[in-house]
């Protein structure tokens, strides 16, 4: 296959999941490298300054709430952001079962709606053509509460989904692999490890 390189001089990142998987909880355990035991329904978008990223590089971090937004916002949210991270928990398998079932199909078809518009340079548009596919994150949350790992699950999907970077499993609660769900998602954009548009003639 052949590799993008990435000269972004920003990174957006965009947390969606099933409600009450924790989406609000990290990016708030994140920001204040403390577990809020109270969350509104979805954080107000935030961005870090370069000088604090691993990257060095300017993040945004955008909350998704169903309960505040509708699926077009959505949509338009998916476009706008260089990686989703899809938050399951890490106790609730319907959440894990979701992101086959829901999450990427979804992701999928938003991104294919508005390939041709979306892309930035010619190596971008080139790769529409071939089915470009936005770099995925998936996060397991509440790892607090189980004393298991749901890794096992999440290979198995990483099989079938290429667009899938990298898996974590974190905890807003105990901030465990916080900063490093985080930094997955910026290293997908910046240093994506495989290509992030399928050849039709890939081997
Ligand atoms: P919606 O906004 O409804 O989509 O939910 P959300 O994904 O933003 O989840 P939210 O952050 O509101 O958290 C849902 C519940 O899970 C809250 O009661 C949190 O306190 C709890 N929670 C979040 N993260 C953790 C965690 O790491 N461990 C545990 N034990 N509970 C958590
Ligand atoms: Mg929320």
């Amino acid at each position: 296959g052949q590799y993008t390189v990435s000269t972004r001089k920003n990174v957006r990142i965009l947390l969606v999941g099933d409600a009450g998987v924790g989406k609000t909880s990290l990016i708030l355990s994140l920001v204040s490298e403390e577990y809020p035991e109270e969350v509104p329904p979805r954080a107000e978008e935030i961005t870090i300054p370069a000088n604090v990223t691993p990257e060095q590089v300017p993040t945004s971090i955008v909350d998704f709430s169903s309960v505040e937004q509708t699926e077009e916002t959505l949509g338009l949210e998916i476009n706008k952001a260089h990686v989703v991270c899809i938050v399951y928990s890490v106790d609730d398998d319907d959440s894990l079962d979701r992101i086959t079932s829901h999450w990427l199909p979804l992701i999928r078809s938003k991104c294919n709606a508005t390939l041709e518009g979306d892309a930035e340079t010619e190596a971008e548009t080139e790769a529409a053509g071939e089915g470009l596919r936005k770099p995925i994150v998936l996060v397991g949350n509440k790892i607090d509460l189980i004393d298991y790992s749901t890794m096992d699950s999440v290979l198995a999907i990483m099989e079938d989904f290429p667009e899938i970077e990298s898996c974590v499993e974190c905890s807003a609660k105990t901030l465990h692999n916080i900063s490093e769900m985080f930094y997955y998602a910026q290293k997908a954009v910046l240093h994506p490890t495989s290509p992030l548009y399928i050849m039709e003639d890939q081997e």
